[in-house]
């Protein structure tokens, strides 16, 4: 049963999608810049196609003093002018729409820019409407047990502003103080800003930070019902005024704390929740050549509501968090992938995903095999697609964001401007969109290959999951079930061969020529996706 996972009609599309995540300002440089726009974005819109993905992500494109790359945002009604204009994101939408990709952009609802006229307001005058659009202080000392995230350049969740004469809330950078969810008027403000985007047609909100947004004396902040009840109401206005809005959650969370962001029946609130706490582990398995912490989370994330999913991804834009896992796996996960201290942020690793591979593509391969098989909608991180590297020279999560690699032309196709916003990666005249095109191995075509072979498996898009023991620690195997359709999806951890028995004839997706019977012999690092021959 082959589902058709363009149409567009249908209210779950998300289930069947695959995501795929655009730093704007990456891209591609229309007007000579050194700044990806969405003129440049819409050129680029046949690659993203030719990916076989169904869903764009556009991170942050609001005006922006870019102190946070666009999460602290200044304006929620506009565009950065950097990226273009209104009418430029207006063609951007249509374009990608009239190629039957849908379009979801980043909602930074927890805080805003101290550039936002709505906290230079409030910090100027005590008795101004918008003072109460934040959440102040006269020492500085509620609120003890939140926890600090940007740990590496924070020292409180509270600053002193001088011309305000009090301390403010941040749960990020000091320049992004937090908004008043006790504040009703805050509400409408966010609910105009979705209603704005909503009208111009896109397709739904990646919401960011949702953990963080009411703070209670006496908890850490984080998930409290005031938050739940505010995000239910939150669905019920896009249900009732914009019917089949998709809101996902970024909630960086286990999955006991993450399942209530699915709501309820009688009071949903997202229909898909990233799952943080899997993607650590993958690249932990991996390494260690031992399945038992894929298995263990799996086995620990309890059963979502009917109609919700959850995201999976390998890597994003921000550092590859290590929060959801144990101090002790910490440590070892930045001995294994971050060995020099300039690799390591906050409590993470800011590299990217071939980087982290060391280039090595059979690994690449079998991360991805694995990734793409594992329940949940998959998220390719923009320049994931062609093994792009990173430079760890760069300040923050900049070294994960550098200019996309087109061609080997000037600055990799980029930009006809000399000054990029962030150097382009020096690998580029080898690693490159272009001369990965005509070549059938490259990280590109098998990118496209694996996206394809997922797609045409509704087992793997929407199936159930159950594991199948093989005896052997290295080895991991599930099928995926849907119907009378089936996929067994087997995996050698490690980098010695192994051996697994099989009961029926089976075909190999991942490569079709290969039949398969009996006891089978798995290369180090092999992926197989089998059906019945
Ligand atoms: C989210 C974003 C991250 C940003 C933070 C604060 O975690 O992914 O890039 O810095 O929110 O807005």
């Amino acid at each position: 049963m082959n589902v058709d996972v363009t149409a567009k009609n249908q209210a779950d599309w998300y289930q069947d999608a695959v995501f795929y995540e655009l730093y704007i300002r990456a891209y591609r440089d229309s007007n000579g810049d050194g700044n990806g726009d969405f003129r440049g974005a819409i050129k680029k819109l046949d690659h993203i196609q030719s990916l076989g993905v169904n869903c764009i992500w556009v991170m942050p494109m609001y005006p922006s003093p870019l102190k946070d790359d666009g999460y602290d945002v200044a304006d929620y009604l506009g565009i950065h002018p950097d990226y273009g204009t209104l009418a430029d994101f207006k063609a951007f939408l249509d374009a990608a729409h009239a190629r039957g990709l849908k379009v979801v952009t980043d909602m930074v609802m927890n805080h805003t820019s101290d550039q936002h006229p709505w906290f230079q307001a409030a910090r100027q005058d005590k008795h101004s409407p918008y003072r109460d659009y934040y959440v102040w202080s006269d020492t500085g000392s509620e609120y003890a047990d939140a926890r600090i995230i940007f740990l590496d350049t924070e020292p409180s969740n509270w600053t002193y502003d001088e011309v305000a004469g009090q301390y403010f809330w941040h749960r990020f950078y000091s320049c992004q103080p937090d908004l008043n969810y006790d504040n009703p008027q805050v509400h409408e403000e966010m609910f105009n800003a979705l209603r704005f985007w909503l009208d111009m047609g896109i397709d739904g909100f990646r919401i960011d930070a949702i953990p963080y947004l009411y703070e209670r004396e006496g908890t850490n902040c984080e998930n409290l019902p005031e938050t739940h009840q505010f995000l239910a109401k939150m669905r019920r206005m896009v249900d009732e005024e914009y019917p089949g809005t998709l809101l996902i959650a970024e909630a960086n969370q286990w999955p006991h704390d993450l399942l209530p962001y699915f709501g309820t029946e009688e009071e949903p609130e997202f229909q898909v929740c990233f799952h943080f706490p899997i993607m650590p582990r993958l690249y932990q398995a991996v390494k260690a050549g031992d399945k038992t912490p894929i298995v263990d989370i799996l086995n620990d994330t309890p059963e979502k509501p009917a109609g919700t999913q959850w995201m999976t991804f390998l890597r994003n834009h921000d550092e590859l968090t290590l929060e959801m896992v144990t101090p002790e796996v910490r440590q070892w996960m930045w001995e294994q992938y971050a060995p020099e201290p300039r690799m390591r942020l906050n409590l993470g690793i800011r590299r990217r995903l071939a980087a982290l591979l060391d280039h090595d593509k059979q690994k690449w391969f079998l991360l991805h095999a694995l990734f793409l098989s594992l329940p949940g909608t998959p998220i390719i991180y923009y320049g994931d697609e062609i093994g792009m590297g990173d430079n760890i020279w760069l300040p923050d999560r900049h070294g994960c964001r550098t200019p996309m690699q087109w061609n080997n032309n000037l600055n990799a196709g980029f930009s006809s401007y000399e000054n990029t916003y962030q150097p382009v990666l020096a690998e580029y005249p080898q690693v490159n969109v272009a001369a990965q095109e005509d070549e059938p191995d490259s990280y590109l075509n098998l990118t496209r290959f694996l996206i394809r072979a997922r797609q045409g498996q509704a087992a793997l898009r929407r199936g159930e999951m159950a594991w199948v023991e093989t005896g052997d620690t290295a080895v991991l195997a599930y099928r995926r079930f849907i119907h009378d359709e089936g996929v067994l999806c087997l995996f050698n951890l490690s980098s010695q061969p192994q051996r697994f028995a099989l009961h029926h004839e089976r075909r190999d997706l991942l490569s079709p020529e290969a039949r398969l019977s009996g006891t089978i012999e798995l290369k180090p690092f092999a992926a197989h996706w089998l059906v019945l021959a």
